[in-house]
């Protein structure tokens, strides 16, 4: 079964704060966009990678990532992944994946497509929640402490057979989300998991660049 991975990379970074989009920031001399990609081929259960980038940035993308497909993305991140899709071709499975977590290690990429061939349709990297989580009315103050047992934190890649997430998609066409397993579970669909990787951080601020500089300076 053709596994291919999408790339959503067409944010503007806008947390990260710096004067490109976050994909085209370096750690270690390399882009967090070549990073995650070469990561999924490495991998070795990836065929074929389509990366959905900002529309002035197709070309410097294409030079960065010659192997990968590459798609001008969407306003939103769900309007990127759609236009992944519709680029996807024949793929049987999908994987989705942030090119903002460029340190994914291969294993965890590895554990998200052997639950896909084991039968699951759409899986999901967790870890569990290392903080007390506490919810909180408008003005801040406490409104009760969740239950940490049964919290995880979800990353990328999430893994989906291509009918499930199409119909997850086609389901909600102008549909917003942080994740696309959460547009599955709204259709319906069950979603399973596998664990995730503290290396899969994603990079969201200027403190989690510091952190990945680190660790990317550690695997050299
Ligand atoms: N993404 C995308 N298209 C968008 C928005 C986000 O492809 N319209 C991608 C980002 O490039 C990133 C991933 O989705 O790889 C996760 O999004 P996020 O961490 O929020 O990145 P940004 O949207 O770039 O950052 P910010 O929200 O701080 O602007
Ligand atoms: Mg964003």
């Amino acid at each position: 079964m053709t596994v291919v991975a999408l790339v959503p990379a067409a944010g503007q970074g806008t947390r990260l704060g710096l004067n490109r989009p976050k994909a085209f920031v370096t750690l270690q001399g390399r882009s967090l966009l070549e990073r995650a990609v070469d990561g999924l081929f490495a991998s070795g259960v990836v065929d074929e990678v389509v990366v959905m980038v900002p529309a002035d940035m197709l070309s410097a993308a294409r030079d960065l990532v010659p192997r990968a497909r590459v798609v001008v993305g969407g306003a939103e991140r769900t309007d990127s992944v759609r236009a992944g899709l519709a680029a996807a071709g024949d793929a049987e499975l999908v994987l989705v994946h942030d090119a903002a977590r460029p340190l994914t290690p291969a294993p965890m990429i590895g554990r998200v497509v052997a639950a896909l061939r084991a039968g699951a349709a759409a899986v999901v990297p967790v870890l569990p929640v290392a903080d007390t989580i506490k919810r909180v009315d408008a003005d801040g103050a406490v409104e009760a402490t969740v239950d940490r047992a049964d919290l995880r934190a979800v990353q990328t890649p999430q893994g989906f057979t291509a009918a499930a997430l199409r119909a997850a998609y086609d389901a909600a066409p102008g549909a917003l989300a942080t994740d696309d397993a959460g547009l599955v579970e709204r259709a319906g669909g069950t979603v399973v998991t596998v664990p995730g990787d503290a290396l899969a951080m994603k990079i969201t601020t200027a403190f989690d660049l510091r952190v990945a500089e680190i660790l990317a300076q550690e695997q050299r």
